[in-house]
């Protein structure tokens, strides 16, 4: 079976420019939108507790829609605002003291070196794991680093500023007989490419709505493996829907992962994220991971015979986000040039990830993410802008 092209631009809107920034904000399909409109309408006609209590089916459908994309438990899945929210609210509940230690990756996203940051403060031990020639992560200094001190494997699956799509399973594997929690951050992955929480073998597992998802923004994913809950204290904050005040004084969290949930969220979005699950699913995740790593690969290609630019991307197998950079231009302006020539993307700077982009001596990469709706001729429209910078 293959995509349906016609219905699926169809559904999009903004497809009047070439849309490259999946990788930052993707384009949600109508019945997205379509959800989350009539959401926020009926909260409006009746109330927001009893719209809660009246589309309760709609809302968890959320968990089972996402249990099904993870090939995990419905009560393993928590909603939550995006992917930092989502690691954050795993990250703190990990008990952690002085001459733990943790190791991490070069694909690492900000938000979570900064939590790995404060960790140090409190005098855990960082070591950052180098990357192998194909920048994988190398798995024989993982190895080599896993002693009885480690309590935190930490992996980004897909950097926000390379395409190379990390060996985030065998990474698990390494894992499997050793008691440290494997957090993945699957913030680039999930919607890309097909996700199994058992195959990837990790304890936590994080991503947004927005991105390659197609959901709704201010939504987010955390699975947290139900064998994994023993091991936790509660996160700092915790609510009614966290945990229960007892008659007998104390409080208890609930069971899974609904410990890390708060009763205020965004209930139109959790709808959103359910549908764009469901979309997903329906198109097949699969399909959408060829689809999309070809049309990345012929933009791979046509940027790469341009003589004044650079392809960044490193290692295999890469995604569907392309990184590139133009000879003597300036890259953080780019953005606006090419917006202006009817190409939209992004230009991750080295703030975002210092880990990725400092030892490659790059400030900033332009970033363009093609997702499964886009055309091979707008592949071609875009090289050819490029091509005019
Ligand atoms: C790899 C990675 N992790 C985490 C995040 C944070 O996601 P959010 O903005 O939803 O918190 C991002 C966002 O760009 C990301 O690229």
């Amino acid at each position: 079976m293959s995509l349906d092209l016609d219905a699926i631009r169809a559904d999009t809107d903004g497809l009047d420019v070439v849309h490259f920034n999946s990788a930052g904000s993707s384009l949600p399909p109508r019945p997205v939108i379509d959800a989350v409109v009539e959401y926020l309408q009926y909260e409006a006609r009746v109330g927001g507790y009893e719209a809660a209590a009246d589309r309760i089916e709609e809302l968890d459908d959320f968990y089972d829609a996402t249990a099904s994309y993870l090939g995990c438990d419905p009560s393993e899945v928590a909603f939550c605002a995006g992917a930092g929210d989502a690691w954050w609210r795993a990250f703190s509940a990990i008990p952690l003291q002085a001459g733990d230690r943790i190791l991490l990756s070069r694909s690492e996203y900000q938000a979570n070196a900064f939590g790995f940051m404060q960790a140090e403060e409190r005098g855990v031990e960082l070591t950052l794991i180098p990357h192998d020639r194909q920048g994988m992560i190398d798995l024989d200094v993982l190895a080599a680093e896993l002693d009885e001190r480690v309590r935190i494997v930490s992996l980004t699956h897909v950097a926000m500023s390379n395409g190379a799509i990390q060996p985030a399973a065998a990474v698990g594997q390494l894992l499997a007989d050793h008691p440290a929690i494997y957090l993945l951050d699957s913030c680039q992955a999930a919607g890309q490419i097909p996700l199994d929480v058992d195959e990837l073998g990790c304890d936590f597992l994080v991503y947004t709505g927005r991105k390659w998802m197609r959901g709704p923004r201010a939504t987010g994913v955390l699975y947290a493996r139900s064998s994994v809950l023993d091991q936790l204290g509660p996160q700092p904050y915790i609510d009614g829907r966290s945990a229960e005040w007892l008659d007998t004084g104390g409080y208890e969290l609930m069971p899974g992962a609904r410990r890390f949930e708060y009763g205020e969220q965004f209930y139109a979005g959790r709808c959103g994220l359910a549908v764009a699950t469901r979309y997903l699913l329906d198109l097949g995740a699969e399909h959408i991971a060829a689809r999309t790593q070809a049309l990345a690969a012929r933009l791979r290609e046509g940027l790469s015979s341009l003589p004044e630019v650079d392809v960044h991307d490193e290692g295999g197998p890469r995604g569907g986000a392309v990184t590139f950079t133009i000879r003597g231009e300036a890259t953080p302006a780019i953005g606006a040039t090419l917006r202006a020539n009817g190409v939209v993307l992004s230009v991750p700077g080295r703030r975002n990830a210092q880990f990725d982009l400092g030892p490659r001596g790059l400030d900033a990469v332009i970033r363009a993410a093609p997702h499964y709706f886009n055309t091979a001729d707008e592949i071609d429209r875009a090289i050819a802008v490029v091509a005019t910078i």
